[in-house]
């Protein structure tokens, strides 16, 4: 865990407390305080977690949060409807690094998404190269024809438009029109793609887990923070 050094009003600004600009007038509204020592001074400087606002601590220096991804909200900083990150308290909105998500679903899917303001372990936990396994559930337009799961398993599965087969998916039937599906890759639209790929379609899709984090105990938007690694 970080906890670093440095002045008081780059603590909060990257928090998201405030601005850097703001910092002296949130010194003065709100009891900052050092070793439980009051500060208005924003030039002090103070280790992360000697620093308290309203005899709470600050929030964590790096974070990384689970969420319960509602239908509809995009995975993305700049585009149209409703971001996902607006689903996340003001400060952490306003951190700086910014939160991002680790991957992205698709607006329609619902389900596990990480959040991260940490560089290193979102491309650790993107890269091709990572293994985490994902966890789906899909909802199928039609019943399953017979042949999916070995298809899916068979490893030599290619999606149109790609130079490399899909590895091996694990495929558990529900019922005719539900599927569990365990995949430990991230490609484009991956799970609709395989599903059309068989010459089906899939018409819902929830993202039960992320490697060890799932979303059983979340409702749609909810979230939890993790323990940082
Ligand atoms: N596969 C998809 O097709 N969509 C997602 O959102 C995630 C995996």
């Amino acid at each position: 865990m970080q906890n670093s050094y440095k002045r008081v009003d780059a603590h909060l600004s990257s928090l998201g407390y405030c601005t850097r600009s703001e910092a002296k007038k949130f010194l003065s509204k709100n009891m900052v305080c050092i070793d439980g020592v009051r500060v208005f001074d924003v030039r002090e400087k103070a280790y992360h977690n000697d620093i308290t606002v309203e005899n709470e601590p600050l929030d964590a220096e790096n974070l990384l949060i689970l969420m319960n991804k509602p239908s509809g909200a995009v995975c993305s900083h700049n585009d149209v409807g409703v971001l996902i990150y607006s689903l996340l308290p003001q400060r952490y909105q306003n951190r700086n690094p910014k939160i991002s998500t680790v991957g992205r679903l698709d607006a329609d899917t619902t389900g596990a998404i990480l959040l991260t303001d940490d560089g290193e372990l979102n491309h650790k936990l993107t890269s091709p190269k990572s293994d985490v396994l994902k966890v789906y559930e899909a909802t199928l337009v039609q019943p399953l024809r017979g042949d999916e799961t070995e298809i899916f398993a068979s490893g030599e599965l290619m999606l149109h438009g790609e130079k490399k087969p899909l590895l091996p998916a694990k495929m558990e039937i529900i019922n005719p029109t539900l599927v569990r599906l365990e995949i430990c890759e991230g490609r484009y639209h991956q799970v609709k793609r395989m599903f059309g790929a068989v010459g089906n379609r899939v018409v819902a899709l929830h993202r039960v887990s992320f490697g060890d984090f799932s979303v059983e105990d979340l409702k749609p938007s909810e979230y939890k923070v993790i323990n940082f690694p």
